[in-house]
């Protein structure tokens, strides 16, 4: 049973967590035939082991080229050949999808005074796409991007910057994500961490502890009183 969350600010992650990273193949998926979702998750966790690793090898390359570099392995693995539909994956990487919770939630918590904010690997140009073509930006403000700091989540200087942008201390801050390990290091760092597990993927066994877990984005809003 969740308790209340008390927090000033509400830091969402960006994909996987306010935009479905599938979308882009989904659209696809007439090219890219029968395999499209194991497709969209060799491509998905292909990106997030290039973000550790290059963190790891102090070799930072911006979320872009990390994306198109993941894609071309995710493409390789499949046997998908076509430039076009390189081209059109990488673009509409521009304008997810929004999980249909995102707005609603976003809208109750700006009425309850709350300040919300994207901390996302993202390059600021992918994350402004991303949030105006869903329709999110009079919702937030403007996007904190890891481009800031050079290193990639989960490197605490990622969640740092939320601390130092809003002038906040992290337990005032309610951190959201629905990558199991970005939460937990999320909550790890400090702030009042809640896991959207939607796949109802087991616990994370990593240090941190977390204030909160839910299926949807549209729970957060009473836990923070909003
Ligand atoms: C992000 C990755 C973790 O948006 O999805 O930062």
């Amino acid at each position: 049973m969740n308790q209340q969350i008390e927090a000033d600010a509400v830091v969402f992650d960006a994909y996987g967590t306010l935009f479905d990273v599938a979308s882009t193949a989904r659209r696809h998926a007439a090219k890219l035939g029968a395999h499209w979702a194991s497709f969209a998750d060799t491509w998905r966790r292909k990106q997030l082991e290039y973000t550790w690793i290059r963190t790891l090898m102090g070799n930072h390359l911006d979320f872009w080229h990390v994306t198109g570099d993941s894609l071309d392995y995710a493409m390789a693995v499949h046997g998908v050949t076509d430039l076009g539909l390189r081209a059109a994956l990488m673009e509409q990487t521009l304008a997810l999808d929004a999980f249909p919770d995102v707005k609603p939630a976003l809208v109750r918590l700006r009425q309850a005074l709350k300040k919300t904010v994207t901390l996302s690997n993202g390059t600021p140009s992918m994350l402004i796409a991303a949030i105006s073509s869903a329709g999110l930006a009079s919702l937030m403000e403007p996007p904190l991007s890891v481009e800031s700091v050079g290193v990639f989540k989960p490197h605490p200087r990622v969640y740092q910057l939320a601390v130092d942008r809003l002038g906040l201390m992290p337990a005032r801050i309610c951190f959201v994500s629905a990558n199991g390990w970005d939460a937990w290091a999320g909550a790890s760092f400090g702030f009042k961490a809640i896991w959207i597990n939607r796949a109802k993927a087991p616990l994370e066994r990593l240090p941190g502890t977390l204030a909160a877990i839910v299926s949807s984005i549209g729970e957060i809003p009473d836990l923070l009183g909003a």
